[in-house]
């Protein structure tokens, strides 16, 4: 797979009008007046207000995410300088607005090689939320380009973050982290952005493996006679109609010393057709993002694993193809998931579920602290949210406010769902123990309710729907791109953390 590249990042204790760079963002705050101010710490009063007098007369108003270009004129180095709106003082204590902001600004920016920010930074989160909105917006998949990637304007390739004193070697560690962590949202990106002939089940396996190489991360992958002697029934199912066989992939992180154990599921289906009970053709290209759990969960751990942080990571994928076929499975067949339960696949639509089922059983063997499968599971989590939020679901109310809690930490739109009862009936079958299929009503709880029957009851559960957020059909925005976006690396990446201060 070929890997987009990710952005330079680098500090430095410089004056903005003598930065070496093509072009010099500066903030703009919404002025007492009608005119927007420069705040831009470094810049002398002349300048600025000289600056200030020309965003006025571009109509700069200072709101969020405003983005004015203009040539800087004298006594800047830069040649284009940017006024980047923060929007309010008060608002801009909310980081995701901030992040937003300059992911606007560098996105602006592609076919820009080199930019220095020149923005207020009150504390050293202010600094990595800069950082991340700006390492989080600089990306552009072109890895199937050929005769029309000279029309791409290239996303900006290196960010100086300026200073009013010199970095602290802790500052400069923490925002070497933040770029691992937006390397890890890249690569997340760069899975679910790879059409499904480039990445069948096993080739997803591989790039599973190679995300980590070099990593203290063991790699362990099941074939189908591997999945058969497990009794990965649902895996299997699903895989039968395609030409590309299955595979589950565990990425197993264990530093020494680590008490803490989280385990990760992430849904990969490589390419959803639906199966028997195909679905219709308009965007069914979009079904090849329908792995971006299982993206999430490589990208995390590769993420956890590179900060060195002191808890368990184990990341479970299961992945197969979801194809109709002379030998894919049929509504009304009834398989065996790993433990014994079966199940009647009434819609072999509904495949996202069965896989999940046997890797959630597998992993709730180990006994892990805090069990969380993520997946692209349900059209109805984006009729219900909206494709930018996460529908988050759980056996324990604290873990799932545990899990919206970090995600909001994170800069990433969950929020809790419940998982009534009175769901289970919906999905009793005539013939096996329970059905894939439940009430169209409240269609991503149902598959919720059926999840949690494979997860044994004492066993702390979060379940994610990612059906929206995962992957953006709509035009960019902020810091997020067309296409897919890399949800749930940084919520994991922030449990982990959190995980590893937790002390016995
Ligand atoms: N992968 C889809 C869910 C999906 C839909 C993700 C749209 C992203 C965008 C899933 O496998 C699916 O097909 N779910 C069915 C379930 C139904 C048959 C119970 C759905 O949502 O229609
Ligand atoms: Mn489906
Ligand atoms: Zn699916």
């Amino acid at each position: 797979m070929t890997k987009t590249p990710t952005a330079r990042i680098s500090l430095a204790d410089a004056k903005p009008a003598a930065a070496a760079v093509d072009a010099l963002v500066v903030a703009l705050a919404p002025g007492r007046g009608r005119k927007a101010e420069v705040v831009a710490p470094g810049l002398t009063a002349a300048v600025r207000t000289r600056l200030t007098e020309a965003f006025a007369v571009l109509g700069a108003t200072g709101k969020a995410g405003e983005v004015t270009r203009m040539p800087s004129g004298a006594g800047i180095k830069a040649p284009v300088v940017v006024g980047l709106g923060l929007g309010d003082a008060a608002k801009q204590s909310d980081a995701e607005s901030v992040r937003r902001s300059v992911g606007e600004a560098v996105r602006a920016l592609a076919g820009t090689r080199r930019v220095a920010l020149a923005l207020p930074l009150a504390d050293d989160d202010a600094l990595l939320t800069v950082s991340i909105g700006a390492l989080l917006s600089a990306y552009d998949y072109v890895a199937y380009r050929h005769a029309s990637k000279k029309d791409r304007k290239a996303p900006v390739h290196a960010i100086t973050v300026l200073m009013t004193s010199a970095p602290t070697a802790e500052q400069k560690q923490a925002v070497k982290q933040v770029a691992a962590v937006a390397a890890a949202v890249n690569l997340t990106r760069d899975l679910v952005n790879t059409p499904a002939n480039g990445l069948p089940p096993a080739a997803l396996a591989a790039a599973a493996a190679e995300a980590v190489d070099g990593l203290p991360v063991t790699v362990t992958v099941w074939d189908e006679l591997d999945l058969r002697r497990e009794g990965c029934g649902g895996i299997l199912a699903v895989g039968q109609g395609s030409a590309n066989p299955p595979r589950l992939t565990r990425l197993e992180y264990a530093p020494e010393g680590a008490t803490a154990h989280l385990a990760l599921v992430g849904k990969g289906i490589t390419f959803d057709t639906g199966g028997i009970s195909i679905k219709p053709a308009a965007n069914m290209d979009e079904m090849k993002s329908d792995m971006a759990g299982a993206a999430a969960v490589i990208g995390a751990v590769r993420a956890v694993a590179e900060l060195g942080l002191p808890v368990r990571v184990s990341g479970w994928v299961p992945s197969a193809e979801n194809m109709p076929s002379g030998t894919a499975q049929r509504p009304g067949d009834v398989i065996t998931i790993y433990g014994g339960t079966t199940v009647e696949v009434l819609n072999t639509d509904a495949e996202g579920r069965l896989i999940l089922a046997d890797a959630l059983g597998m992993a709730a063997a180990d006994k892990p602290d805090l069990l969380i499968d993520i997946a692209t599971l349900t059209g109805a989590a984006v009729v219900a949210l909206g494709a930018r939020t996460a529908g988050v679901m759980g056996n324990d109310d604290d873990a799932r406010a545990a899990v919206c809690e970090a995600a909001a930490a994170a800069g990433e739109s969950a929020w809790p769902m419940p998982l009534p009862d009175d769901l289970r009936a919906g999905l009793d079958s005539r013939t096996a123990d329970i059905a894939n299929l439940g009430d169209r009503k409240g269609g991503m709880l149902a598959a919720g309710v059926f999840l949690r029957e494979f997860v044994p009851a004492n066993q702390s559960w979060v379940h994610v729907d990612i059906a929206g957020p995962a992957f953006n059909t709509a035009k960019p925005y902020g810091y997020t791109p067309k296409g897919a976006t890399g949800s749930g690396v940084r919520t994991f990446v922030q449990i982990a953390a959190e995980m590893a201060q937790q002390v016995g």
